[in-house]
Parts: C-alpha cells; sequence; structure tokens
C-alpha cells in the first residue's frame, strides 16, 4: 500500500479544522450521543454520553509529513453532496430546509443534504482551498455516494438549477455538482476522486471512480477510458466481521474472512487488457462506527491488509491461499514485536 484515503467528514463528526469556517470543528465535530448497537430494533437506544474531536491543521501537517516519510501519498476525502449532517448543523443555510440540524447521533444515510445553491459551491470552494494547502496530493476526494435526492425534488432552488442548466432530473443535478468541484479542482491542478456514484447522470470529464457497490462501477469506468480504485464491499470491507460474529467483537456486519479477501482479483476479466491500465488497484476500507480505539482498528486490518497487499501485487494465477497461510503466521510474529493488536485466529 502507497495510499491512505483519509475521510474526513461525515454525518456524525466533521473531524478536519477549517479556519474559515470554525463552526465546522465547534458545533460540527461533537454528536451528543451515539446509538448502542446495531440498533435493528425501535425504538433506538442511546448512550447519553457526548462524542467527538478533530485535527487540527497543524496534527494534520504532522501526519501528512510522518505518511511522507514513509512513501505514503494521504488523499483527503471530503464528501459531498451527502453524508453532510455535521456540516449542515454547523451552517443551516447550505441545507434546501431551514433546519436546524443535528450532528447524527446513528449510522446510515440522512436525507439532508447540500443544497445546490451558489454559498454551498462557495463554501466548499473555501474549504477545498484550506484542504489543498494541507494535503500535497495529486488527488481530491470528493465523495459522491449514498445522496438521496428527496430534498432536491422539493426544493425550489435546486429545482431551478435544474432548469437554468437544462438538466433532465436530479441525478443529472448531482452529477452537475460534481462536475463543477471537479472543474474548480481541477483549475488548482488536482483531480478527483469520487465514489461510483458519481458515474450517474454523466461522469466528469476527468473523475477516478472508487468502486464500493462492487465492480460493476470499475467495469463502467475503464470501458469510459476512466481510471478506477476497486474497494468492492462484498472483499474489501475491514468493517465486516472476519470469523464467526458470535464470538468476535461487535462490528457493522457482514463477513468478509482473510480468505475471501485473500480470494480477490482487481482487474475484472471483462476488461481488455488496455481498460485494465484504468485499474489503478484496490483498497481497503476500514469505517469505524464500532472501533472506538486503535487496538480495534488494528484488530480489524490485521492481517486483512496483508492478504489485500498481495492482492494488489501479484499476479493471480500466482496466488495460493495454502501458500499464503503459512506466511501470514510469519507476520503474526512481527506483529506480536512490534505490539500490534490483531486477529490471530483468521481461518
Ligand atoms: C460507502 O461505503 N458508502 C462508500
Ligand atoms: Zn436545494
Amino acid at each position: 500500500f502507497n495510499t491512505f484515503h483519509w475521510h474526513l467528514t461525515e454525518d456524525q463528526g466533521w473531524r478536519i479544522e477549517i479556519k474559515k469556517y470554525p463552526e465546522l470543528t465547534e458545533v460540527g465535530a461533537y454528536r451528543k450521543e451515539t446509538l448502542i448497537g446495531h440498533g435493528g430494533k425501535k425504538p433506538f437506544k442511546y448512550d447519553g454520553k457526548p462524542y467527538g474531536g478533530f485535527y487540527t491543521q497543524d496534527e494534520i501537517k504532522e501526519v501528512v509529513k510522518y505518511a511522507s516519510a514513509r512513501h505514503i501519498t494521504i488523499i483527503p476525502e471530503i464528501e459531498m453532496p451527502g453524508h453532510s449532517l455535521a456540516a449542515l448543523a454547523s451552517y443551516p443555510q447550505l441545507a434546501c430546509t431551514p433546519g436546524p440540524f443535528e450532528v447524527a447521533t446513528r449510522w446510515g444515510v440522512f436525507e439532508d443534504i447540500y443544497c445546490t445553491k451558489e454559498e454551498t459551491f462557495e463554501f466548499l470552494e473555501n474549504v477545498l482551498l484550506e484542504v489543498m494547502d494541507l494535503f500535497p496530493s495529486k488527488y481530491i476526494h470528493i465523495g459522491g455516494d449514498e445522496a438521496p435526492k428527496a430534498r432536491w425534488k422539493e426544493c425550489k432552488t435546486c429545482q431551478g438549477v435544474i432548469k437554468r442548466e437544462g438538466l433532465k432530473d436530479e441525478h443529472e443535478l448531482q452529477s452537475y455538482f460534481i462536475q463543477r468541484m471537479e472543474k474548480f479542482l481541477n483549475s488548482h491542478d488536482r483531480e478527483i476522486i469520487g465514489w461510483d456514484e458519481i458515474l450517474e447522470g454523466g461522469l466528469a470529464p476527468n473523475a477516478t471512480v472508487m468502486s464500493w457497490r462492487g465492480t460493476e462501477g470499475g467495469i463502467a469506468a475503464a470501458m469510459q477510458n476512466h481510471d478506477a480504485i476497486m474497494t468492492p464491499w462484498s472483499h474489501c470491507y475491514f468493517d465486516h466481521y472476519q470469523t464467526n460474529p458470535e464470538t468476535e467483537p461487535l462490528a457493522i456486519g457482514g463477513l468478509t474472512t482473510l480468505e475471501k479477501v485473500y480470494s480477490y482479483n482487481p482487474i475484472p476479466d471483462t476488461l481488455t487488457r488496455r481498460q485494465s491500465k484504468h485499474i489503478l488497484g484496490a483498497q481497503g476500507n476500514v469505517w469505524t462506527e464500532y472501533m472506538t480505539n486503535s487496538d480495534y482498528v488494528e484488530y480489524m486490518i490485521l492481517p486483512r491488509m496483508a492478504a489485500l497487499s498481495e492482492v494488489n501485487w501479484t499476479y493471480k494465477s500466482n496466488k495460493d491461499w495454502e501458500s499464503f497461510k503459512p506466511r501470514v503466521q510469519q507476520h503474526f510474529l512481527m506483529y506480536q514485536r512490534m505490539g500490534y493488536n490483531y486477529c490471530d485466529h483468521p481461518y
């Protein structure tokens, strides 16, 4: 791995200091409480404990420097237009409805997203100017996933933009949103990455697609001569359980075993040789809803991260699970020596 994709903003918290917009961290970095357990059954139960925090710009510079000294590039992600409740709690005027909004206290997808009004673009551009000052990476991730269109359908301003721009529907409005942000970032010599929903309503001209709902988004991008990063939910989500959920610490769900990760082939068979050059690699995703400390993060990524590393650098016909098993045991010795908390029973 040579890249760290840092997801810095969410419904449940805004985690990066932006000097121009202090409320993002004064308000948006904190939630009043957190859902207990999975919340499958209503009414939801909450812990009643305020939770939050953020990275100052000085701290971020330190992390970027630490990574760079180890040849790791950090790609920051600022989510838009969805997963933005923490920002809307801080600046409700950026939403389609008057609010007020609260930083989310449970997980999932929320209908309140950024409005497509000019004020939103001005805000996001100012945020990205500060982000670009902190992160020298060629790429900036702009999110783009899971943005429900309910508010845009009812909003006079958003419907006005659809009319003004001659767009067909709210999906094309999302595409307009992303393309505007792309133009802005391109004008600062940066390129965008977005989750695979940015394909809907038409791909921005220079965008790289991060394929998460499956491999289809990555395939579609490569076929349109766009770059793609593969991180399908089925093989690359390290927030899933890695062995029997009944005996594991609480996780969000799913079951993605070490063997399953190892079985992944990032280059889809359906692509031609030329198209497959657009697949830049595969990413492991670590969403930390249920990981409240770094020990737990280590447990969830080790050793699955080792499996995905080998997947990334090994031609598929050379991969061999039976040979990987004893070799990963050698890594366990190294993890022990380095004091890492890892899953010692992954098969
Ligand atoms: C995602 O997992 N919503 C990208
Ligand atoms: Zn609106």
